[in-house]
């Protein structure tokens, strides 16, 4: 199996700030094309485990193949990360998310991510689950529709767009376009990355699925644990920035406010890394990269 082409971002910053082991378990809940996971997997070496969780079916068989030709134990499984509780998994050191979506949903028509060609309206990283985006408009009411046209793409008059999408019930990618042109005029062609982002965003659930993740992830670290997310929008980044701050603070009496405890974790980004200049013009789409990483303290009860 061929793999399409895929630069893993803020690869090296990744390895310096999460710093995998030999021997370690790394959890990557975004195997993507397994550009990070395949780094990981060379570090924890042949007495480590790389467990390899994607939404998407296509790409993580070939992310599988990738990591199965490597030596070492990759277990690679079909799961949405909002099931992390549920999925039995060991205690983690090193919990990794590279969030949203891959190479391959960008590059290929057929994927149904696409703007520029003529394909289903789906936008579902997983199509075995929930509602494709032309089923989702169908369902939803006008104001829902308006609001996260708002909400997660940020579009002006998302409420007249919201009104023709209801009217016009769309089915391909071509007739959202066909309707964004009927609204936006001249303007279409820029707002049309929002839009697509918008409908992604609400179809994935992807905000919800990221605040499970941030709720249920932390605690499956072992003590000296690390977890690092990249996020590629400010809803995203707002959402990690939040809860890591509120992790590595020292809980505190509800009363006396003192410090009950010190803190269960440590921020290991006091700000958020991103890319060098020279990494976005090799790969322009890391541009909008936000790494943050926190450690689980080593005096923490397991
Ligand atoms: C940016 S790519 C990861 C790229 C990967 N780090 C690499 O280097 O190849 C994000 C991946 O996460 C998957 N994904 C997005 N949301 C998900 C979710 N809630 N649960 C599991 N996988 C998800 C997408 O299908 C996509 O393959």
């Amino acid at each position: 199996m061929s793999l399409p082409h895929h630069t893993p971002v803020l690869l090296q910053e990744v390895l310096t700030i999460l710093d995998p082991r030999a021997g370690e378990t790394v959890l990557d809940v975004t195997l993507g094309l397994g550009g990070h996971a395949e780094a990981f997997l060379k570090l924890v070496g042949v007495n480590g485990v790389l467990i390899g969780l994607d939404a998407d079916v296509q790409n993580l068989r070939l992310a599988e193949s990738k990591l199965h030709a490597l030596s070492g134990r990759a277990d690679c499984r079909h799961a949405n990360f909002s099931a992390i509780a549920d999925l039995d998994l060991p205690p983690i050191d090193i919990l990794f998310a590279d969030l949203g979506l891959s190479s391959p949903h960008v590059d290929d028509p057929a994927r149904g991510f696409t703007f520029r060609e003529e394909v289903p309206l789906d936008l579902r990283y997983d199509r075995t689950n929930g509602v494709s985006a032309a089923a989702w408009l169908a369902q939803v009411p006008e104001e829902e529709v308006a609001r996260c046209l708002h909400e997660f793409g940020e579009l002006p008059s998302s409420k007249r767009f919201a009104r023709v999408l209801k009217e016009r019930k769309p089915t391909t990618t071509t007739a959202v376009v066909l309707a964004a042109e009927s609204v936006y005029r001249w303007r279409a062609k820029a707002v049309l990355p929002q839009i697509f982002q918008a409908l992604r965003i609400a179809v994935n659930d992807e905000l919800g699925a990221l605040e499970t993740l941030l709720h249920e992830g932390p605690s499956l670290l072992r003590p000296g644990g690390r977890m690092g997310v990249i996020s590629y929008h400010s809803l995203e980044d707002r959402r990690v920035k939040q809860t890591f701050r509120v992790l590595s603070q020292a809980p505190k009496h509800p009363e006396t406010g003192q410090n009950v405890h010190p803190p269960f974790f440590t921020l290991l980004t006091r700000k958020a890394i991103v890319p060098s200049e020279d990494e976005v013009t090799l790969n322009p789409r890391s541009r909008s990269a936000k790494l943050r990483a926190i450690m689980r303290s080593v005096s923490t009860p397991s």
